[in-house]
């Protein structure tokens, strides 16, 4: 009986530290994961957003401004062709502690103009993205991504950029193309 316990006793030694080694190894293999984001009309960027959440996980961080824009879509379209004058960037609220602690950040914006809407272009000023893998996504309207992805380059010289995906709706109603995202993002490796 003692000699069966002295058994059980040594393997548990022996087996303990393997187990330790293979999920310590694991843990530094996986990527941290930001999926930042700003929506404003339809919440359509968000639900992309929240698909790319459901696929990879990751954190999930809305940007948010100290003063958000109206919800009228036709008063924001023209306030901010306004602001697009004068270079304007909205303050937004400090939304990630600590930025270095992210391998792969997705980025997604509605196109505003034929770019990046503004609270979009004011959260790339205020963080550092090297060595890190930027993936943007979009929603638009009857366009495309136009300068997007060129605007959020211009932040980041010293990052990797996958190729993005974008998600357009002919009529505004019809909401995000869900399959469209999907196949994408199936496809979608980093
Ligand atoms: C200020 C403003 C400018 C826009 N400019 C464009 C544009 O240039 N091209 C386009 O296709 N859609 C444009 N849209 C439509 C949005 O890109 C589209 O509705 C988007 O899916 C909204 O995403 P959201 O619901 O996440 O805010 C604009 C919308 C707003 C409010």
């Amino acid at each position: 009986m003692k000699l069966k316990n002295l058994i059980l006793f040594l393997s548990f030694c022996l087996i303990l530290p393997a187990c330790k080694n293979s999920s310590s190894s694991q843990k530094s293999d996986e990527k941290m994961i930001l999926i930042v984001y700003y929506s404003h009309s339809f919440g359509n960027t968000r639900e992309v957003a929240k698909q790319i959440h459901q696929k990879f996980g990751g954190d999930m961080v809305e940007i948010e401004l100290v003063e958000p824009y109206p919800d009228d879509f036709d008063l924001v379209v023209a306030m901010v062709g306004e602001e697009r004058e004068n270079n304007f960037r909205p303050e937004i609220k400090n939304i990630v502690a600590d930025m270095s602690i992210y391998d792969v950040v997705f980025i997604g914006s509605p196109i505003w103009y034929g770019t990046a809407s503004t609270p979009v272009l004011s959260f790339m000023e205020k963080y550092d993205f090297s060595g890190k893998t930027i993936i943007p996504f979009y929603t638009c309207g009857k366009g495309d991504e136009g300068s997007y992805v060129s605007s959020l380059k211009r932040f980041c010289p010293n990052s990797t950029f996958l190729p993005g995906f974008g998600n357009s709706q002919p009529e505004r109603e019809e909401g995000v193309h869900i399959e469209k995202v999907q196949d994408y993002l199936d496809k979608l490796s980093f």
